[in-house]
């Protein structure tokens, strides 16, 4: 099995790929960290912990991570995830309690007691966090399997003309990460923007009729709402189950090795994932971007995860 540790913002997306980490077999879900973005740091890590509850995830550590990106002001997203970062079902009340750890050293801590290279690290919001811990402890950087990000785009974005949410909150952060040495895929705006969330897909997900099922129907209808209204789609796209999907099973998503860099100087390209994808990268190259999913493959993951983790 395939040993992850999630780094996310509950938010919308995160909390399916929280859901899809849980109940598929193949992963091993060795801690989930929380950092500003969506919403405030203690929303979405209220919001973790409420999702953990609808699914029963009783023994993995949560923690909460930082408060604000390195260096710029905090910036969340309301027009997509709501007030509360999670607008839509009624959330229930956590049962399990916070790790007292910060996410940054739980994150430490659970990569150095591990075998080297058995862990990847999934993050699915900005990477304040994951830069912080490649920081306090650099002998994480080499120990790490992968990092499977969502995040960025090489031709689109979402928060800009040209960057993504999770990258624009916090470039510094996305600079320190796609430029340590540890194998670094970036699931972008190109891949995640396939992963529409259809009439199909939800006829699927409803035919399930679970409690959990239920929740993610609700999410998905928020989602969907606000997606139509903020960015004018007509179906959502769920972008953070893909970097799960992506571990669980590479073959569902295309890739092309090519640098990445993150723009930390320019007035309009601020947060830009600038992917060079002019000459075949060579062994040196250690990043990659998603380019293709395979859709009804993606959904397959999502539907059984669920029927897995069943009417808790
Ligand atoms: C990313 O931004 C967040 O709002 C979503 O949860 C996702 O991680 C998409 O740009
Ligand atoms: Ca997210």
């Amino acid at each position: 099995s395939k040993k992850i540790i999630l780094d996310c913002d509950p938010g919308h997306d995160d909390a399916i790929a929280l859901l899809l980490a849980h109940g598929n077999p193949h992963i091993e879900l060795l801690a989930v960290t929380t950092v500003v973005g969506n919403q405030t740091l203690e929303k979405v890590t209220r919001n973790a912990l409420a999702v953990a509850r609808i699914a029963n995830i009783t023994n993995v550590p949560f923690a909460a991570g930082c408060p604000r990106p390195l260096v710029r002001a905090v910036e969340v997203a309301p027009d997509i995830h709501g007030e509360s970062g999670l607008d839509g079902p009624i959330l229930p009340e956590p049962t399990i309690k916070l790790d007292p750890r910060h996410a940054v050293d739980l994150i430490i801590e659970t990569i150095m007691s591990h075998p080297p290279k058995t862990i990847t690290i999934v993050p699915t919001a900005g990477l304040t966090n994951i830069a912080l811990a490649a920081r306090k402890e650099p002998k994480i950087v080499e120990r790490v399997k992968e990092v499977v990000l969502m995040g960025g785009g090489y031709h689109v974005g979402n928060w800009s003309a040209v960057a993504e949410f999770n990258i624009k909150i916090d470039p510094e952060a996305a600079h320190i990460v796609v430029n340590e040495a540890w194998p670094v895929t970036m699931v972008g705006l190109d891949l995640t923007h396939q992963a529409l969330a259809t009439p199909e897909v939800i006829e699927k997900i409803a035919a399930i009729n679970t409690a959990p099922a239920k929740f993610v129907l609700e999410l998905l209808e928020f989602f969907g709402k606000m997606y139509k209204k903020a960015q004018g789609f007509t179906y959502p796209p769920v972008h953070d189950p893909c970097a799960v999907a992506y571990v669980i099973n590479p073959d569902l998503i295309t890739t092309k090795r090519v640098p990445i860099d993150i723009e930390l100087t320019g007035t309009l390209t601020l947060g830009m994932t600038v992917a060079d994808f002019r000459f075949p990268a060579d062994e040196t190259c250690h990043t990659q971007v998603a380019t293709k999913l395979d859709h009804a493959g993606f959904w397959d993951l999502i539907v059984d995860a669920l029927q897995r983790i069943g009417e808790v």
